[in-house]
């Protein structure tokens, strides 16, 4: 979604803005555009489209040294250079950068129209130019401030004044926004990809908090001029983890590092001589895990589906009653919140609004939430009541892979855990340590074998609409199957739980419909089975993820991707690997841009 960056120092700003845009280019955008004060004026190039076109756009050695940079995800106005970012008030001499939707943009829009200020975008953010141009009396801070009191919604801004150089003034509410601290030279962005090149000290902004920057100094206070004590923190990922590293895409890096950051996700939280799992950042007492009667999980996109396979861990390990929730639903149903559950809010960005303003609502009633993100120093960690890092690295394609298989690492951890302070027995429980930790060879396995992927994916890429079905703990794993297929090519897919096509879909089968089918060696292999052999006598293209050695599917099957045999409850990750690969080889097949697809957004922080 939007991103921002600014910028206070002696290096040439205009083309530092457009690099850090470029970093940002994996949270999805349409349009971009920076401003940089250069010969005493506010100079803004903004471009409807993609960085490179921007940066053919900005003059050749444009200098200046402060600007503000933006890629934007439209939600009000249509996408087009006039409503791209950084906007200028009237006389030109305040620009500004937002993310986030003002939610009373309208009645702020008549009031200003009503006293002659010209609005030349569709909007939202236009409205907050204005404001700091109507307030501004020589004291840019003062003036966002007061602007900022006046907004309702979300908003993370960046805000410069032609008379104020070398000077930005960023605030916060709801839209991420972290201060780099550099070497005579300051950051402002809203996520660190932007600036990790430069500088790894951040301090991460809060909602109701402003920062006055330049390139030596910085302040931090609220909305009541009350000067806030910040922490300056240290980014621990390398810039190489945001390089493609020699991929094609980082969609196929991220899908093959999995055997590593599943390996980050387990590392130093087994614990062999208890044969148990060990969670440090939980901040929950023994006893208090022990009272835990039930787990909820809340969450939106990949992320959810990771949640659905937490749910079906948590309640065959640990037998703890448990469900997954998309987060955007729950908020608005007035959940019931009970003594002795525990809420995980999932979310790889830790940003995702329908997830954090879920997690908020729940807190608010009283529960206590753990968040399984990614990015370290982001909102629902900050914010939450404990939980686990899944430590998987920067994922920059928009499509989520290895956070997926992370975020169900969290919850075996969890699971095994939970369930050694209950019913099981320190055996049963070296044994899941066992399995747990064969998880990146069997992995590595299947990734070795993606080749043969190759031409089923071009065998049906022309496919109109292809169904995912998986039973059991692989339900959840068929719907991301579906989701992945449909984000990337473009192609309507569908994931049902395999037991449930005769209730509906199976109407859709034909000749030429393919049906994936995850087929597990698990209780359920048979019933999958039955269901695929009723695809096949209704003529429907049959794909299968099967077990090595299941010859039954081999015979009928048109084509099958095996996997290695495991234990039951690791099948997710041995039949989720093949579904991102089947995804991002039928987009290449495609010619999609594979990274970045079109109208989505890696982290959406708006509801
Ligand atoms: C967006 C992304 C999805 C992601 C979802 C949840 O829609 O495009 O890939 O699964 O948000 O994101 P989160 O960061 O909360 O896991």
């Amino acid at each position: 979604m939007c991103g921002i960056i600014g910028y206070c120092g002696p290096k040439p700003a205009a083309e530092l803005l457009v690099e850090g845009l470029r970093r940002l280019e994996y949270r999805g955008y349409d349009s971009a555009g920076i401003c940089v004060r250069t010969g005493g004026k506010l100079v803004v190039h903004k471009k409807k489209g993609k960085i490179k076109d921007l940066r053919d756009h900005v003059p050749e050695g444009l200098d200046g040294e402060t600007g503000i940079g933006h890629t934007r995800w439209a939600t009000h106005g249509e996408v087009n250079d006039t409503n791209a970012h950084p906007h200028l008030d009237v006389t030109g001499r305040v620009a500004i950068v937002h993310n986030g939707i003002i939610e009373n943009f309208d009645a702020l829009r008549e009031k200003l129209e009503d006293d002659g200020y010209v609005f030349v975008s569709e909007t939202d953010s236009e409205v907050i130019v204005h404001l700091i141009a109507s307030l501004y009396d020589g004291d840019l801070e003062r003036a966002v401030k007061q602007a900022v009191m006046l907004l309702k919604g979300t908003y993370g801004i960046v805000a410069m004044h032609q008379d104020e150089p070398g000077k930005l003034v960023g605030a916060r509410n709801g839209s991420p926004l972290v201060l780099g601290i550099g070497d005579h030279e300051m950051f402002l962005a809203s996520d660190v990809t932007a600036i990790i090149a430069h500088t790894k000290q951040v301090i991460y902004i809060e909602d109701g908090e402003v920062v006055s920057v330049t390139a030596d100094n910085y302040q931090t206070s609220d909305l009541k001029n009350r000067a806030v004590d910040k922490k300056v923190e240290f980014i621990s990922w390398e810039l190489e983890e945001i390089e493609k590293e020699g991929y094609a895409h980082y969609m196929e890096k991220e899908i093959i590092e999995q055997p590593d950051s599943i390996l980050r996700a387990m590392q130093g939280r087994l614990d062999h001589e208890y044969a148990t799992g060990h969670l440090g950042g939980l901040n929950m007492s023994r006893q208090e895990l022990l009272s835990v009667e039930r787990v909820k999980i809340i969450a939106a996109g990949t992320s959810y589906y990771a949640g659905m396979v937490g749910a079906y861990v948590l309640e065959s390990v640990a037998r703890i009653p448990a469900t997954a929730e998309l987060a955007s639903e729950l908020r608005y149903r007035n959940p019931i919140v009970e003594p002795n559950t525990v809420y995980f809010a999932v979310s790889q960005s830790g940003e995702t609004a329908d997830t954090l303003y879920a997690m908020r609502e729940l807190q608010r009633k009283g529960a206590r939430v753990l968040g399984i993100c990614n990015v370290v120093g982001s909102t629902i960690p900050r914010e939450s009541d404990g939980g686990v890092y899944i430590h998987s690295g920067p994922e920059i394609a928009v499509a989520s892979t290895k956070a997926f298989t992370s975020q169900i690492t969290a919850f075996y951890l969890f699971a095994l855990m939970m369930a050694r302070m209950r019913h099981l027995g320190i055996e049963a429980g070296a044994r899941m340590i066992e399995q747990i930790e064969s998880l990146p060879r069997l992995v590595e396995e299947v990734l070795r074998r993606k080749e043969t992927l190759i031409p089923i994916a071009r065998k049906y890429a022309h496919a109109d609409d292809v169904l995912f079905l998986g039973r059991g703990i692989n339900y959840p794993v068929a719907l991301e199957g579906a989701l992945k297929l449909k984000e990337i090519s473009y192609i309507h897919a569908e994931g049902y739980s395999a037991a449930e096509i005769k209730h509906g879909p199976i109407a859709l089968i034909n000749e030429v419909t393919p049906s994936v089918f995850l087929i597990p060696d698990d209780g359920l292999r048979d019933k999958v089975l039955s269901n695929l052999k009723e695809v096949k006598a209704r003529k429907g293209r049959v794909i299968a993820l099967a077990v090595d050695g299941d010859d039954e599917v081999g015979r009928i099957a048109d084509d099958v991707f095996w996997v290695p045999k495991a234990s039951e409850l690791l099948y997710p990750y041995l039949m989720v690997i093949p579904l991102q690969l089947f995804a991002y080889y039928v987009a290449l097949e495609l010619g999609r841009n594979v990274d970045q697809p079109r109208n989505l957004a890696k982290s959406v922080t708006v509801e």
